[in-house]
């Protein structure tokens, strides 16, 4: 399940239904894909899309896609840190960005054209719609790998276009998930 924070408002979001409407209340859909079925986190990419092959298909026919594909990242990608760097920075596409994460997790930062900024850490399971022209920016967590199903209109149209404002610096990217699982260091 994601987690939701407003932070200028101090508010975290834990509950399904709560972040559903909060997050379509600011133009982002966010759904639950039963993650029970079985597939490995690492099973090849082509068994991945078919595992997900109606969800996908409902989200084509819903959304105009047109292609579906894994994408891989983790501390071994080469130049990680600059395409990291491509998407830390306050952006929107000519295209909605689709994704349905499989394993690891990451923190989607959305300024509403109106409201305050949302926090939204993202699990395997959860899949998120940032339409076009939506401001938003991304990081990964401390482990620092995602793997997601990613859907595209046009896949040329998803270059980040940067709004250069500077906003994404006024706010962490923390992630909250793995700090509930308490360390060994924090419990003594
Ligand atoms: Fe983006």
């Amino acid at each position: 399940m994601a987690i939701v924070t407003i932070p200028d408002e101090n508010r975290t979001l834990e509950d399904r239904e709560a972040i559903t409407s909060y997050l379509a209340g600011i133009g982002i859909d966010y759904e639950r894909w039963d993650s029970s079925r079985p597939i490995a986190p690492n099973a090849p990419a082509d068994e991945v899309l078919a595992a997900y092959s109606s969800e996908i298909q409902a989200l084509k026919t819903q959304g105009g896609y047109v292609t579906a594909d894994v994408i891989d990242v983790n501390s071994q990608t080469p130049g990680l840190e600059a395409m990291l760097a491509k998407f830390n920075r306050e952006h929107w596409h000519d295209e909605d960005e689709v994704r349905f994460i499989i394993h690891g997790r990451g923190v989607f930062h959305i300024r509403p054209r109106q409201g305050a900024v949302v926090a939204i850490e993202v699990e395997a399971g959860d899949l998120i719609r940032v339409p076009r022209g939506t401001w938003h920016w991304f990081n990964l967590c401390e482990t620092r790998e995602i793997r997601a199903i990613r859907l595209f209109q046009e896949p040329a149209g998803w270059a980040p276009n940067y709004t250069e404002t500077g906003v994404d610096s006024n706010y962490q990217p923390l992630c909250f998930g793995a700090s509930y699982l308490p360390s060994e260091g924090s419990m003594s």
